[in-house]
């Protein structure tokens, strides 16, 4: 049976989210306080002056919220192949695995490409939690090295290949001809606060307020990985979709955010400082992120703890940077913490930039029925069940990917 969100939200009286979230965060829109969007138009008389307006949100996002990443010169980046490339997925892929030098870092890629492809492949690139090993269960894929997360002695290990394979639709991607591109965050920036000692931090200088956080490391990361894959030869760099999940729904939104080489753009269940408004301090606040996860953001971005109403700017405004390249926003209807009618709000909110660019943005006057994805320029769906990447989360994907990036569609 098909409800309304709202009719959702009332009706789900859980003492916990699926991410075990406490009672005393807000999870009934009659709860929201009344908010305002500042106008990511303000000040734009016509298309000629939206570059600039565009340039403002962006430093603004960089100042307060993300921290600024440094200029990178993509021909420091050095390629070793120690592992060869070999047959995947019963000979309808290959899988190629080279290793990226750069900050300091070592970062092992995971490609998976149709074998006979009649040319160049748009691809999918995404990071990974926990290690590519558990993405796949093939024995060829490398195993994490360094610190992961939920391990024994934050060490990888065989047990583990594979156990992320259900939110990786690979089989289906490479099917549709697609290739699929996944790293290991935790090669670029181990994702715990250590005052930024490791990962690509490292190699750049001195923490201060404005110090890039990790899901600007990790943002930053995915585009010295599109540098590399511009000499890929089988992949087309200007189809590359970015994609992400949770925390790395985050970073996948501002990677596109800030890169605006990424052709398309999807966060899955982002949540809070991904596509959620703010402002609406539903689920997951503002304070709460900042001292859970201190590391995730710049320091400045602690001066809204409590403070929403103070913010010039919303996550409505960061979707706004990615027009008009198509964006796909998906919710999960038990997924309160990343508050997915907050999550539609910003899509609709970054729409009136689509529309003013001249593309139809989100053909969606309402949040859409749970299941009923709406896909214009910008896509939205909020899926049943909870926070998580699942097959249904892929197949939209898949099509929204095809409408936009295949050289047969207009
Ligand atoms: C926590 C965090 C969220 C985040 C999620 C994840 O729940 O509060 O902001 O999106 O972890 O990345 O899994």
């Amino acid at each position: 049976m098909k409800f309304p969100i709202h009719a959702c939200i009332f009706m789900i009286a859980m003492a916990t989210t699926s991410e075990g979230a406490p009672r005393k965060f807000k999870y009934d829109d009659s709860r929201v306080p009344d908010i305002s969007l500042p106008d990511p138009l303000k000040d734009v008389a016509d298309a000629a002056s939206w570059p600039a307006r565009r340039a403002e949100i962006l430093a603004m996002f960089e100042d307060r919220m993300f921290g600024k990443a440094p200029a990178f010169d993509k021909k420091a980046i050095k390629v070793t192949r120690e592992i060869a490339d070999k047959k995947f997925l019963n000979d309808t892929a290959i899988l190629s695995q080279p290793l990226l030098h750069f900050a300091g870092c070592k970062v092992q890629l995971m490609i998976a490409r149709p074998a006979n492809p009649t040319g160049t492949v748009p691809a999918f690139l995404g990071y990974n939690f926990r290690g590519n090993h558990t993405v796949h269960e093939d024995p060829a894929i490398a195993i994490a090295g360094g610190w992961v997360p939920r391990a024994k002695n934050n060490k990888a290990t065989e047990a583990q290949r594979g156990l992320s394979g259900s939110r990786w639709d690979i089989k289906e991607i490479i099917k549709r001809g697609y290739a699929l591109v996944t790293v290991y965050c935790g090669d670029v920036d181990p994702d715990f606060h250590d005052k930024f000692q490791n990962g690509v931090h490292a190699a750049y200088g001195t923490p201060d307020a404005g110090q890039w956080g990790t899901i600007a490391a990790w943002a930053w990361g995915l585009s010295r990985i599109l540098d590399h894959l511009e000499n890929e030869p089988a992949i087309d760099a200007g189809r590359v979709v970015v994609m992400g999940h949770s925390r790395l729904g985050k970073t996948s939104l501002w990677a596109g955010a800030s890169d605006p080489r990424f052709a398309l753009v999807i966060s899955n269940n982002s949540g809070c400082g991904g596509a959620a408004l703010s402002k609406r301090r539903f689920g997951e606040t503002v304070q709460r992120i900042n001292s859970s996860f201190p590391h995730w953001f710049c320091g400045n971005f602690k001066n809204y703890n409590n403070k929403e109403d103070k913010m010039p700017f919303d996550q409505h405004m960061m979707l706004a940077l990615v027009a008009p390249r198509p964006l796909y926003v998906a919710s999960a209807e038990k997924d309160l913490w990343a508050d997915p009618h907050g999550e539609f709000l910003a899509a609709k909110g970054a729409d009136p930039v689509y529309r003013f660019l001249g593309t139809d943005g989100l053909p969606a006057g309402s949040m859409p029925a749970i299941d009923e994805p709406v896909h214009g320029r910008i896509g939205y769906h909020i899926r049943s069940g909870k926070h998580d990447v699942t097959p249904y989360d892929w197949k939209q994907y898949l099509a929204f990917a095809d409408k936009h990036l295949k050289k047969s569609s207009k």
